[in-house]
Parts: C-alpha cells; structure tokens; sequence
C-alpha cells in the first residue's frame, strides 16, 4: 500500500481541470424537475410570501414558464393547483373536475410547449376544505380505502388530460396498485408512475402549503399517513411495496436532511429514484443567502451535486430555472 508522500490526494484537485477531469458526478438541466405553481385568473403572476421567487401562474401563462424550462433543457415541469376557497370540499370532488386547475394547466402546455413532459400530483390536500390529503371520517381520521378510490380517479382524469406521470404524494397504502390497474383498464398503458414511496411528515413542507393555499385550512398535523422521521429501514418497506404495485419510479421527499434515505433506497433497488428538494429547503437556501450569511448560486448547486452523489436520478427543485441557467453559463 503506498501512501503519503508517494500518495498525495491533493494531485488530483491541483487544477480546474484536473478537477474537471476526476468529478465522479456532474449536474445537467436534465437533472431536474420544475414545480409550477396554478392558479385562477388570465394574466396573473402572484408572487409567493413565503417562497421568494417562485410565483404562482394563471393558466394562460403557465406555458411561457414551460417554455423556457424546455429552452433550458428541463425535461419535465410538475403542477400543483392553487383551487378556489370556494371550490374546496370536504369530498374534493374538485380534484374529479376534467376542468379543473391541473387539468386546463396540462392542456395549455401541452399545447404549447408538447416537448416537456408533464408530472402531477395525486392527492386530495389541495382540494379539502380541511387541508388533508385524503377523505376523513367524523373524528378527523383520514380513511384509506375510500380515499384512493377518489385518488384512482383523480389519476384517471388527469391522466385523460395528458399528464405523462402522475405522482401519488399522499401515502396511502395500495394506492399505486389501485392506480395502475385504472390506468391501464382506461388505456392509459404509457402514463408513468412517480411514487412519492418514502414521503415523510415534515416541517419543511410550510411555504408550500402556503403556495396552494391549505396552509391556514389544515386541521391537526399528517403523522397518521407520512412517514415518522425516526424510521430509515421502514422507508425501503414502503419503496418496496410501491415497486411491486407498479411504481415506475420512486422518490423520496424532503430532500437534503433525508439523503441517507436516498442512497439507501438506490442502492437496494437500483430503479430511477428522484428527489424532492421541499419549499423549506429552498425558502432556508434563500434566507441564508439574503442574509449575506452564504453566497446563493453555491448553495444551490452544491446542495444538488448532494442529491447527485447520494444517487439520485433527478430532483424536483424550485431552483431548477436558476440551476440550469448556471449549468448551461
Ligand atoms: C401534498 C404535497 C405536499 C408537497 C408536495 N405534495 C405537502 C404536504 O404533504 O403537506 C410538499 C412540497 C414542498 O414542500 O415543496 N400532497
């Protein structure tokens, strides 16, 4: 075994090239997915109080935003619909409309902008007048099984729409399968699964609540459906039974303070694992920087090279646009 001063590591950081010759990993616009916030109106732009920087769109301008992630060499944009006070129930029959938020948001870009791919989210939290992600009985409780037959639904039409995947992101048990056999009885047979597989109850999902507007509405906390923050082995559970439903792809969310997660599960499974960098991540990112306490463009792509490292094979990110506009210089 040779070792120092025959071996001395810092030969191979000497240089920018050198350094550029030995990187084990790089980040490429094609890393990312865009979050793209929906909301009512034409012409509006509603900037965002607690995500500075990311706005919510009206549908007529959705697509712009689109075209530019495609121009930067995003492949895909995920939407998330800001419903109506007036248009949220406690059955989310909203989240069934064929009208609705997501679905005229899928139209207007694939429309526009048909090269990108288009994600979205199943689950029922922006459309409850009580802010949960599924159906609730008289106590509160969020009920299972009735609620991923209105999840299999809300798959269905938005899959009838265009999405090119959808994203169960509300923990249910045996909704992926449920999902799978809807989709493919409905001739849906090239609509992708993203399994949100290991989604943990967090902290760091505040400035998106806010964003589609269930922030005030949410009664209680979601403990009783994601994931508990002290469990890591439970996390390849749950990867494995999305998988054997028929996930296409898994994902583990939040991102950075669950890396582990994400190495463990790629390296168990070794299918496309993709993960979310939360609003909190990016709203803690963003305070950092104007606080002067850390320079911004560094943080964000240092945070997701992590990301790359751990193994990941995408992420969601609000600071994909910035990202990407870095990468490509
Ligand atoms: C809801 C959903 C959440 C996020 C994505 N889908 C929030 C939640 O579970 O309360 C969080 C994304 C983010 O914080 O950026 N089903």
């Amino acid at each position: 075994m040779s070792s120092f001063p025959a071996l001395r590591m810092r030969r191979g950081r000497s240089s920018p090239w050198m350094r550029e010759m030995l990187a084990e990993n790089r980040l490429h616009p094609s890393d990312f997915i865009l979050p793209m916030f929906v909301c009512e109106g034409s012409g509006c732009e509603e900037p965002i109080a607690s995500l500075r920087g990311v706005s919510r769109w009206s549908v007529d301008r959705l697509a712009e935003r689109a075209r530019e992630a495609a121009r930067l060499g995003i492949p895909c944009v995920a939407l998330f619909p800001n419903t109506p006070a007036r248009l949220r129930t406690d059955d989310a029959a909203e989240a069934l409309n064929p009208d609705n938020l997501i679905c005229r948001g899928i139209r207007a870009i694939k429309d526009a902008v048909p090269q990108i791919g288009i994600l979205t989210d199943v689950a029922l939290d922006p459309y409850t007048s009580h802010g949960h992600d599924g159906l609730t009985d008289d106590r509160g409780c969020v009920v299972n099984d009735a609620t991923v037959e209105m999840l299999v639904r809300q798959a269905v039409v938005q899959a009838a729409a265009g999405a090119d995947i959808v994203a169960p992101s509300d923990m249910m048990d045996g909704r992926v399968g449920a999902i799978r056999s809807a989709l493919e009885q409905d001739g849906h047979c090239d609509v992708a699964i993203m399994a949100y597989a290991a989604k943990y109850a967090s902290a760091f999902y505040g400035p998106f609540r806010d964003a589609v507007g269930s922030k005030g509405l949410l009664k209680g906390d979601k403990r009783s459906y994601q994931m508990d923050p002290a469990n890591g082995f439970e996390a390849i559970r749950e990867v494995e039974l999305d998988l054997a439903e028929g996930a296409d792809m898994v994902m583990v969310k939040p991102g950075l303070p669950y890396l582990d997660v994400l190495a463990r599960v790629k390296d168990t499974f070794g299918v496309p694992t993709f993960a979310y960098q939360v609003s909190g991540e990016y709203a803690m990112i963003e305070a950092a920087a104007e606080a002067g306490a850390a320079d911004r463009d560094a943080l964000i792509l240092e945070t997701l090279m992590a990301f790359k490292r751990a193994g990941a094979t995408g992420v969601l990110t609000y600071h994909a646009l910035d990202a990407a506009r870095l990468i490509n210089g």
